[in-house]
């Protein structure tokens, strides 16, 4: 246990990390970058799923440092991303991304009442969307027309700590409830015997009835988007750290092997694990450094032997991230070369993306002994 954090290359990759994220805080600033083009990251609105992601990897740089520009511009868009619950209309399941990492990690640090009461008011949010009949919380708004009020995603077990964190910050279980039925859910519906997972799992939103699984961002609905999987293993070992339940334990790890088989031999997998041919397919290299921190938070809790695989495992994944996928030697805002976002629908293939730099900075500290959460 003792010994991976002490690796020179860790330390290497961390000040790295660190001083790309202080950069980038001159170069980006306040704004919500998203996808990396030509070396420089777009911008999204401040309710897209993805904007809580910088400021996480601010305040995991000015835990660091202290410096001011980090912590000015992570409150400058904190206060952007508050904002958006009065706005509401374009939220989501996907809160608990977006204010764990910018509200709670604010509130965590600073102290700050605004900034909790934004991460109470997004669990609220949050907790309003679960499906009673069905036991789960419904995905997305009706987006183009499609009714999808009786669709649930895997994706969804990562906002699962908001409501976590809710119910500990106000002594009320209710939250913690929900979480815990749509993390059941997902473990009865979303994961395979083999450890995959579906992505979209449809219910009727009457009765909770199940009526089917959508490719979504996957190959087939059959298939296993290493996305998906990433999410699943890290999603149920942080259920496990709010609830000390084993079977989310039991199912992390049931994840997490499958991951690992599945992985070529540089450790950053295609951008579905049942590609019928993977040639030429681009990588995904932010569900290669999700998964790692998930592992590394699953040897938190796993005994000796385990824990001892899955941190060398992580270890395994971190380092060919760093030394073969690694920005670092360019004049590139992102982090991480080569993820992928949804390749179906052609949107973010092949370049860095936001979460995945947030997931490497965090399985980087992770290794460096830090188990200090936003999440
Ligand atoms: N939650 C959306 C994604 O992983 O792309």
């Amino acid at each position: 246990m003792a010994t991976v954090e002490k690796e020179a290359w860790v330390e290497a990759a961390w000040q790295r990390t660190i001083a790309k994220i202080g950069r980038n805080a001159t170069e980006i600033g306040a704004r919500f970058p998203h996808a990396s083009f030509d070396g420089v990251y777009n911008s999204c609105p401040a309710h897209d799923w993805g904007a809580g992601f910088w400021p996480g990897m601010l305040w995991l740089a000015y835990r660091e440092t202290g410096g001011e520009l980090l912590k000015k511009t992570a409150v400058e868009l904190e206060t952007r991303l508050g904002e958006t619950l009065v706005a509401y209309d374009e939220l989501h399941h996907d809160v608990g991304f977006m204010f764990s990492l910018s509200s709670v990690a604010q509130y965590k640090l600073l102290g700050d009442p605004a900034a909790r009461r934004h991460g109470l008011m997004a669990a609220n949010l949050l907790a309003g969307r679960f499906n009673v009949n069905g036991g789960f919380i419904r995905a997305w708004p009706d987006w183009d027309g499609e009714d999808h009020s009786g669709w649930a995603i895997i994706d969804c077990i990562m906002n699962l700590p908001l409501l976590y964190w809710a119910s500990e910050e106000l002594g009320d279980p209710r939250y913690k409830h929900i979480a815990m039925r749509h993390a059941d859910m997902a473990l009865r519906e979303f994961l395979r015997p083999d450890g995959s997972a579906y992505h979209i799992v449809c219910f009727d939103p009457e009765t909770g009835a199940r009526s089917g699984a959508l490719a979504g961002q996957g190959f087939a609905a059959d298939s296993a988007w290493a996305r998906g999987t990433a999410w699943a293993l890290y999603g149920f070992a942080l259920s496990y750290r709010y609830t000390a339940q084993e079977r989310y334990l039991d199912a992390a790890k049931r994840a997490a092997h499958y991951f690992l088989s599945r992985l070529p031999a540089d450790k950053a997998p295609y951008w579905d694990f049942l590609l019928q041919d993977s040639t030429g397919m681009p990588r995904d290299t932010s569900a290669a450094a999700i998964a790692a921190s998930g592992m590394l938070e699953i040897a938190l809790y796993a005994d000796p032997a385990d824990a001892r695989f899955f941190r060398s495992a992580a270890a395994d994944v971190v380092r060919s991230l760093d030394e073969n996928y690694g920005a670092w030697e360019q004049k590139e805002q992102g982090l991480l070369l080569h993820a992928t976002g949804y390749f179906a629908k052609d949107s973010n293939v092949d370049v860095p993306i936001i979460y995945g730099d947030y997931f490497f900075a965090e399985a980087l500290m992770k290794l460096r002994g830090g188990n200090d959460l936003f999440w």
